[in-house]
């Protein structure tokens, strides 16, 4: 990164540097969930040589925060990691990837890895990591299907969502399942979503974001989905043949360790919590 280019985002893009700055605190703890070496640089290098005062904006990393998002990423990644035992030469494609590390986690030798972010935070994004021959970047909207263009599902597709769907207006979401579904027979989607919470106002746009630190609010999540709504996602194309829930892996203490993995027998919370869905596309 020139030593004088400076990290500054907001809005969306700028959560980037959140779940980055909370994954990196967990990967640091000699009982990680998540060892993320990569992860750790870069924190230090978007600190030292972006000059980003996490402390100021983001407060200090909240534990149980942190170590919710490397789980959420160790499921994304063993994800990636079984669509590669079956499709050891084919693309992942991380919508909206932010400063993740997940390449350097899964990376099998063989699979081609396309990052696409909008114009500015992938230019972050570019000037902070190394690009290797089977790591490509788009600067394109997730929304607009012009990212689908030029990849071969034939060599099989993975496409991850991770911290990006809740951005988006519910039809921006089932527009982007038919499109995957259109463009990538026989691949796949996984996504995380967040919980509807009771009592909200009508419109979900108008919401604000939950605050994370003192005076930093993560922006609105237009888009929410319960577990039991998984279903209705097959609306969205007749391709999409299967929807599978992803389970956390389990994590360490009370919270991540013992409540969590048992919540999915609790019929209130396994309904309202956050989850992590993979969607299989039909083959032609
Ligand atoms: C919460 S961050 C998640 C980053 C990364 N996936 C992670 O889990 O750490 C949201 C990311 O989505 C990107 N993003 C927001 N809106 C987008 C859009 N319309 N198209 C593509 N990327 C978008 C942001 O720039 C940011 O990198």
């Amino acid at each position: 990164m020139a030593a004088n280019t400076a990290v500054a985002l907001d809005g969306v893009p700028e959560t980037m540097l959140w779940t980055l700055y909370q994954r990196a605190a967990e990967a640091r703890r000699p009982d990680t969930v998540l060892p993320d070496p990569e992860a750790v640089a870069l924190v230090e290098a978007v600190a030292e040589t972006g000059g980003f005062a996490f402390t100021e904006r983001f407060g200090h990393p909240h534990p149980l925060a942190a170590q919710a998002l490397a789980l959420r990423a160790a499921c994304f990644d063993s994800v990636v990691r079984q669509f590669l035992d079956a499709y050891p030469d084919g693309t992942v494609v991380s919508l909206g990837e932010g400063l993740e590390t997940a390449f350097w986690r899964c990376d099998n030798g063989r699979v081609s890895w396309l990052t696409v972010d909008l114009p500015e935070p992938l230019a972050v994004r570019h000037s902070l990591l190394p690009h290797g021959s089977r790591q490509h970047t788009l600067a394109c909207d997730a929304r607009d299907p012009a990212w689908t263009a030029g990849i071969d599902p034939a060599r099989g597709v993975l496409v991850l969502a991770q911290g990006l769907l809740m951005y988006f207006r519910p039809p921006e979401v089932r527009d982007l399942i038919a499109s995957c579904a259109e463009h990538f027979p026989g691949g796949g989607l996984v996504f995380d979503a967040v919980p509807r919470t009771p009592g909200r106002p009508a419109d979900p746009a108008a919401r604000r974001g939950p605050p994370v630190a003192r005076g930093y609010r993560l922006p609105p999540m237009p888009w929410r989905m319960n577990a039991r709504q998984r279903p209705a996602l097959a609306t969205a194309h007749p391709a999409v043949a299967e929807i599978r829930p992803v389970e956390l892996p389990p994590g360490r203490g009370l919270l991540w360790g013992t409540a969590a993995p048992r919540v999915e027998r609790l019929p209130v919370l396994r309904n309202r919590r956050p989850t992590v869905t993979l969607l299989r596309f039909a083959s032609r």
